[in-house]
């Protein structure tokens, strides 16, 4: 198993290009399921979980040519695809659930993998399923599988959500721009990667109307036309560097972004005395010598994202007071705190809340990457270590981070992958 060793307390100092964001890529790729003509997707993350949709896409029938060297991805659905989503693929990979909507909306059926669970909590999809339902789908849960059928269609209605879901929002948005009729959607999630679905899918020709800040209106088409779409940049990927930069107090220069985009991110580091240039589309990040102690709340967008959430905590134990971080999205996602602990960070937690004592050194270790985040956690705690870091497991890192060896590895780090 591969692992990564990263010697630690190495300023980082150059310009880290930011790749295009996985989330925002992998919703785009269900959504070219509704559609015939030919699609050209650019700044296509090079990462496990674009490679995983990609072969679900193929497997279902669909012509699907990943170009890694130009990160594109060119689609051509030449004929009716199958309907089947199958476990091996869905459970490395919970986004795979995507596919449901648009499988449905199209083909009038659909046999789609449960996900299963999840090391950063339960991850139900029960939203995704009672919208389906109500748009007057027939779903039935066997065997491990979603079933759903929609003879007819489905059809144009009001969803209000009950809790803001990223995916369920871009579940129901790209089958409700096949379905017949108007669909009101509520209470939806506005995150930029549903933005930039939205901005896809209306250059496919689907009529997206955004009504208010959490409310859509969508007209259902059936022809649709051929497109050119750049995936938005990754703002997690871009905050992870910002850390690094603050962590390691380095000068980085982290580019291919848009930073009013990252703006509650940025305004938080700037409170921590991390010192961020702002630019069209660069920052310029410098580490102020001493970081100061802060309180984060994870909330949907525009509020601050649990996906930065394991960073932000490391940076943190580097403080000089005490910090504190509630975790509001998912019900187990401190999984970090315990490998961390382990490098000499003093981090209490209680429920959903984690209480970190800043200004303590912390030290190389071998650790244990657990999910996505946490594991990238590891590898910021490890620049900012004393000594040796060794990362096992690292294949979680690779699902969502492009290259993150050879970009930090050009800005002065000392880590390298030991096969
Ligand atoms: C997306 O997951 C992201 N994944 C996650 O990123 C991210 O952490 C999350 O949104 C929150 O921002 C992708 O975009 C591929 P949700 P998603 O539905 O859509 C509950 C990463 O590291 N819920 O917004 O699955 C759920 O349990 C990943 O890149 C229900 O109760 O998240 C959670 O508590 C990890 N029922 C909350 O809603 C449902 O049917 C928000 O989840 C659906 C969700």
């Amino acid at each position: 198993m591969e692992k990564l060793e990263i010697i630690g307390r190495k300023k980082l100092s150059g310009t880290i290009s930011i790749s295009g964001s996985k989330n925002a890529t992998l919703p785009i790729l269900a959504a070219t399921i509704l559609t015939n003509k030919k699609i050209l997707i650019k700044n296509i993350p090079i990462v496990r979980d674009v490679e995983t949709m990609v072969a679900l896409l193929n497997t279902i029938g669909s012509t699907v040519k990943l170009n890694k060297k130009k990160k594109t991805i060119e689609i051509l659905n030449k004929k009716k695809l199958k309907t089947l989503a199958p476990y091996s693929l869905v459970k490395t990979m919970r986004a795979g659930v995507l596919v449901l909507g648009p499988l449905l909306a199209k083909y009038g059926s659909a046999k789609v993998s449960l996900p299963g669970g999840c090391s950063i909590g339960s991850r139900p999809i029960d939203l995704h399923l009672n919208a389906l339902k109500k748009m007057g789908a027939k779903i039935n849960v066997k065997n491990g599988y979603i079933i759903a059928s929609a003879k007819n269609g489905l059809k144009g209605s009001l969803i209000k959500f009950p809790k803001i879901s990223v995916g369920a929002t871009q579940n129901i948005l790209i089958a409700s721009c096949f379905s017949k009729g108007k669909t009101k959607i509520r209470n939806c999630a506005s995150e930029p990667e549903v933005q930039d679905l939205i901005y896809f899918l209306r250059k496919l020709g689907c009529k997206i109307y955004q009504i208010g800040k959490r409310s859509l209106d969508v007209e259902g088409i059936v022809n649709l036309k051929p497109c050119v779409h750049k995936v938005i940049f990754d703002r997690i990927e871009a905050g992870t560097y910002i850390i690094a930069a603050a962590l390691t107090n380095g000068r980085l220069k982290i580019k291919n972004i848009d930073p009013k985009i990252i703006s509650t991110e940025i305004n938080l580091l700037n409170k921590m005395k991390v010192k961020i240039i702002r630019k069209k589309n660069y920052i310029i990040v410098t580490s102020a010598k001493k970081i100061g102690a802060i309180k984060v709340d994870t909330r949907p967008y525009p509020g601050f994202p649990t996906d930065l959430q394991a960073q932000i905590m490391v940076l943190m134990t580097q403080s000089e007071d005490i910090s504190t971080i509630r975790e509001n999205i998912f019900e187990n996602r401190f999984m970090h705190v315990s490998e961390l602990r382990r490098m000499g960070a003093n981090i209490e937690v209680v429920g959903n809340r984690a209480k970190i004592y800043g200004g303590r050194q912390l030290n190389g270790a071998e650790l244990m990457a657990t999910d996505l985040r946490a594991s990238v956690s590891l590898v910021l705690a490890g620049l900012a270590a004393k000594e040796k870091t060794v990362i096992n497991r690292i294949y979680h890192l690779d699902r969502g981070y492009e290259q993150i060896e050879k970009k930090l590895s050009a800005c002065g780090a000392s880590i390298r992958r030991l096969k």
